[in-house]
């Protein structure tokens, strides 16, 4: 059963899956929703509160589908309208919620409005795209795929003008100045709360109006528009959400969340180069300078914190210093750039290294948000560089050491991608099956780590204050939420550290540690002194002495 607090989003733990990447169902070599469906206890035995799916629209998959063809219908070889309806039943009923892609921003170039509006000036639908007769127009907005255009313009023989995009040549931006553009996006919104989904992750929500003279990012206009689609939200479909991505600085986000009346949730893009920064350089200032230029947000609302999702990790949110730091540590090899970002998950990011992984598992657990997991991560899937685009990191899930991995039964040229099949990271040794049948593997961890999370609501719903001692290696925050007292401990470094804490504030309570249970020394006026193995961290839960000496919260053999 569902969760009936309309704040669920405050405490979920959110996991991303590409429908063509998960499980296939038919048989075809790709990802389906019936194979999904079949993998729904999966997720549930692992804790996940809420799904989030890419693009499965028709598209003719020049952006691996968000070049959307048609808004209101199924991909075929994903599977059939009922199906979906089928599949969010089936996730319901497992209590899990799911939003979808909801891209607004701009179409495939093969959708029929497009197709329309290029046949002709007096096309009805001329309008709902933005035409030029040159490429100067709006000359201050950036390019975003650098890797491939050269220009925010493109000229269509057919349409004899140019038109705007602010991603892929092949995806034309939809013109918001257009009430018929915003009144069909709304009621395309509709389309899917009407199906039973749980909301909407909006794609590249900054750029959906363009004004001359501005860098065309973030505009008023957007606002007000976005402010417009969240009423629609609260009238008729409460407990629905809204997740934005707008990869801009914290300062550019915080608007997103109006007065709690836009976004329930942004992604934090800028924190997560800096969680790496953090653990590369064994330093904790990236990390709380980063909350320190982090606006507060209004009550309602939700960071959603993330290591990896399907498309680069993006460096845009960084100074030229921090990206050359970035690239050198992480992406020596010029195969594994894309963009302005790395294309790589985040085990052989961090070298396979369990303890670098649990740490930074460990620091999106506890900050302030709602973690999401990136489908494969909690299994420690590699990635496969020689691939194209963003598609080395889209690779079939790994479930069992079978053919394909588990993924699939179809012969293996048919696979809509080749299965990772490395010596480390290969599907022979990196396989859900296998990480289940033993009790110490990473996603036995993931799962105990999500478990706890969700017994403490301080993690999703608790205030945070950096304490500051001496050792910068050692990043020590307090999470407080009503009358619990959290204490999170997390070594950067790659060596033991020793970290001394003024805890005065909370003497006489008695740290016990959250996975464990076990009871660690009372908390006087003196410094208390922690010492932490490589990478190693701690959640502790600083429990008050109970007037006549007993401890709240936890059971007596556990003391
Ligand atoms: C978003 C998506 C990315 C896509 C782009 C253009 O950034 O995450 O995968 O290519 O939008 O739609
Ligand atoms: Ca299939």
């Amino acid at each position: 059963m569902l969760s009936t607090d309309p704040l669920w989003y405050k405490d979920a733990v959110f996991y991303e899956i590409h429908v063509k990447a998960f499980a296939d169902g038919n048989g075809d070599g790709i990802g389906d929703f019936q194979g999904l469906i079949g993998k729904l206890d999966y997720l549930q035995w692992l804790g996940v509160d809420c799904i989030w799916l890419l693009p499965f629209y028709p598209s003719p998959l020049k952006d691996d589908g968000y070049d959307v063809a048609d808004f209101l219908q199924v991909a075929e070889q994903y599977g059939t309208m009922d199906e979906v309806r089928h599949f969010l039943d089936e996730a319901h009923r497992r209590g899990i919620r799911v939003i979808v892609d909801l891209v607004l921003n701009h179409t495939s170039d093969q959708h029929t409005w497009f197709q329309q509006a290029r046949s002709s000036p007096q096309s009805p639908k001329r309008g709902f795209y933005v035409w030029s007769n040159n490429d100067r127009t709006y000359g201050k907005a950036r390019i975003i795929f650098i890797d491939t255009e050269k220009s925010n313009w493109t000229w269509d023989p057919e349409a004899k003008a140019f038109y705007w995009h602010r991603f892929f040549s092949h995806q034309p931006d939809l013109n918001y100045d257009n009430p018929e553009v915003r009144q069909a996006m709304l009621e395309t919104m509709a389309f899917w709360l009407d199906q039973g989904l749980d909301g909407f992750r909006c794609d590249a929500v900054p750029y959906l109006f363009e004004r001359e003279g501005t860098i065309c990012e973030n505009l008023p206009e957007t606002h007000t528009y976005l402010k417009e689609v969240r009423r629609k939200i609260d009238v008729a479909y409460q407990g629905r959400i809204l997740l934005a991505e707008a990869n801009q600085w914290p300062t550019d986000v915080r608007p997103y969340f109006g007065d709690g009346d836009e976004f329930h949730m942004a992604f934090h893009f800028p924190l997560m180069p800096r969680l790496y920064m953090g653990v590369q350089s064994g330093n904790r200032d990236p990390i709380i300078d980063m909350f320190t230029h982090t606006p507060e947000i209004p009550p309602n609302c939700q960071w959603c914190l993330f290591l990896r999702n399907h498309d680069e990790l993006t460096l845009e949110m960084c100074s030229g210093e921090e990206r050359d730091y970035m690239y050198y540590t992480y992406a020596r090899d010029p195969k594994m750039r894309r963009n302005i970002g790395i294309a790589r998950r985040l085990a052989p990011l961090l070298e396979n290294d369990r303890r670098k992984i649990e740490l930074l598992n460990s620091l999106v657990f506890t900050l302030p948000g709602s973690p999401i997991i990136y489908y494969g991560d909690e299994i420690g899937m590699g990635d496969n560089v020689q691939l194209k685009d963003r598609d080395g990191v889209r690779t079939p899930m790994q479930w069992t050491m079978d053919r394909n991995g588990g993924f699939s039964n179809c012969d293996p040229a048919r696979l809509y991608l080749p299965v990772v099949a490395d010596p480390i990271y290969g599907y022979q040794s990196v396989n859900v099956e296998s990480q289940k049948a033993m009790p110490h593997t990473l996603l036995q961890w993931m799962k105990q780590m999500i478990k706890v999370r969700k017994q403490h609501p301080a993690f999703g719903r608790g205030t945070i204050t950096f304490l500051r001692p001496a050792n910068g290696r050692v990043l020590v925050y307090v999470r407080r939420h009503e009358d619990t007292t959290l204490l999170l401990v997390h070594n950067l470094a790659g060596s033991a550290q020793p970290v001394e804490l003024d805890l005065k504030e909370f003497a006489g309570s008695t740290p016990v540690e959250l996975l464990g249970e076990a009871r660690f020394p009372r908390v006087t006026e003196r410094p208390y002194v922690l010492t932490l193995a490589a990478y190693g961290y701690y959640w502790l839960n600083l429990v008050p002495e109970h007037p006549r000496g007993e401890f709240y919260g936890i059971e007596q053999t556990a003391l």
